[in-house]
């Protein structure tokens, strides 16, 4: 008896004992398990969080970046039409000088249905320095707000900081967060002579940056 109720009370004590010991290692045990799978509430947080590609092209260089991007990110797209005409020499030079200016263009469609996606890519070429007039135009007419944004442009020459800068506080004044800002070249210099690069290396240099889109977004840890 003596026996037995010893070791029921040093159960009881043992038992007490322990449970206060979880009680005080739980916050740390949490702690521990919540550093140690970072993976797994990154994907909880981000669970059914879309990705929307919104892209404009005239020469077909962002449109074959962008295309690849939405079949290894498993993204929806939707190609941003300018409805002017900006074909041939004549073309090139109206486009030229109203992009300078800053003028808006006619754009199909206008105001795009955004709300269902959180993350949104938005591609385009670099005219006179700035992102060409249909996604400015885009960009100016919708509201981005709570969005996280990856800007992706295709241009003959790196951009200067400046003028990046510039196209971040257009999406900015948007509601949306730049997370991201990425270029390919579309042309390169051979034997003194600025050449076009061809379609498939445009696209093999726009795969490089999907790692970098994925943390951008949150997707990966
Ligand atoms: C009107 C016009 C203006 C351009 N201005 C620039 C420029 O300022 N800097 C640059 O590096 N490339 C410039 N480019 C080259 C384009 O950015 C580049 O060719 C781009 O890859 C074209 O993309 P797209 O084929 O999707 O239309 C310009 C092209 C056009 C048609």
């Amino acid at each position: 008896m003596n026996t037995y109720g010893m070791v029921t009370k040093n159960r009881n004590t043992s038992s007490g004992f322990k449970g206060y010991r979880m009680y005080t290692l739980m916050p740390f045990l949490m702690l521990t398990i919540f550093l140690a799978t970072p993976s797994f509430s990154f994907a909880q947080q981000h669970q059914g969080a879309k990705i929307l590609i919104l892209y404009y092209s005239l020469t077909g260089n962002t449109k074959a970046s962008c295309e690849a991007l939405q079949k290894i990110l498993g993204t929806d797209i939707l190609e941003i039409k300018d409805l002017r005409n900006r074909s041939g020499k004549w073309g090139f030079f109206k486009t030229a000088i109203a992009s300078l200016i800053g003028r808006p263009t006619k754009i199909e469609p206008e105001h795009p249905n955004l709300s269902s996606y959180s993350f949104i890519i938005l591609g385009s070429p670099i005219w006179t320095g700035k992102l060409s007039m249909a996604i400015r135009t885009l960009v100016d007419r919708n509201r981005f707000d709570g969005k996280k944004v990856v800007i992706f442009t295709t241009t003959n020459a790196y951009e200067k900081e400046k003028y990046k800068e510039k196209s971040r506080s257009l999406v900015r004044r948007a509601g949306g967060e730049v997370v991201g800002y990425y270029q390919v070249l579309a042309s390169e210099e051979r034997e003194g002579k600025d050449v076009a690069r061809s379609k498939e290396k445009i696209v093999e240099d726009t795969l490089k940056y999907v790692p970098e889109i994925q943390k951008a977004f949150f997707l990966v840890p």
